[in-house]
């Protein structure tokens, strides 16, 4: 008989259960919230790896809710065949299939009822849902690795966060692209910088936690006015 913790009901391609690897970090670290009331957001759920296993593990407590954001598109590092423009096209990722494979997955969770859906970009799904005054508990960011919309993300999600809740970043060491700029890395620690008054991060192997924690800077009014504004050398010797 297959139970909760059986995830062999689930298909995933083998290199694409990327959650399946850091399960075992997840289940310590999100042991607290097990039965708890919990408003969860998920940006990115591919085949529904990471999607499962909340609904398996954090979904128990009757009012809880969960809602997934994706394009089931893919994002850019799905899009190339491979790594060498001489190799022959092989759709690794076989997305044209990729809704139907999450359906299929998540259908499998005793709290699928618990889930809502947002097929859409996430810039557009986070408006809206911020236009409707959402709040959650726990918010797991996974979709575009560009870092402009990692950013992007990072900010709408944190409006959305509660006191006390978590934001986790996934593949903070990602290098998957040589420029910065498409990968997550430079955004979170810029999201972070920002946002520093008021979080708690824990660096894990490949994703960063960050908890929100009541504001613990308070703002120092500058006492010099003559250097109320950057000069060149000042902005120089802080970039
Ligand atoms: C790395 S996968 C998510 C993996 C999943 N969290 C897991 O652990 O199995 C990234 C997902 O984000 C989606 N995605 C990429 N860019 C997006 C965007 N701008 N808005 C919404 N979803 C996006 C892709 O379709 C893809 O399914």
């Amino acid at each position: 008989m297959q139970t909760e913790d059986d995830r062999s009901r689930f298909t995933f391609q083998t290199e694409t259960g990327w959650f399946d690897l850091i399960r075992s970090d997840w289940e310590t670290r999100t042991a607290h919230l097990r039965h708890r009331q919990l408003r969860i957001l998920e940006i990115g759920s591919f085949e529904g790896c990471s999607t499962t296993w909340i609904l398996d593990n954090l979904m128990a407590h009757p009012d809880s809710l969960m809602t997934a954001v994706d394009t089931f598109q893919g994002g850019m590092e799905h899009q190339q065949d491979s790594h060498h423009p001489s190799d022959p096209p092989v759709d690794r990722y076989q997305l044209s299939t990729l809704k139907d494979r999450f359906d299929r997955n998540v259908a499998k969770c005793k709290e699928v009822a618990k889930l809502r859906v947002i097929q859409a970009r996430s810039d557009q799904a986070l408006l809206k849902l911020r236009q409707d005054g959402s709040q959650f508990d726990f918010i797991y960011v996974d979709a575009s690795h560009t870092a402009i919309d990692v950013l992007h993300d990072a900010v709408m999600c944190w409006h959305m966060l509660d006191q006390g809740g978590t934001l986790v970043f996934d593949d903070y060491t990602w290098r998957g692209f040589i420029e910065d700029c498409y990968n997550p890395r430079i955004a979170i620690r810029a999201f972070v910088k920002c946002a520093r008054p008021e979080v708690e991060c824990t660096e894990t192997e490949s994703q960063l936690w960050v908890k929100r924690v009541p504001n613990c800077v308070a703002a120092t009014p500058n006492p010099d006015p003559a250097l109320y504004y950057w000069d060149k050398g000042l902005a120089k010797r802080s970039v």
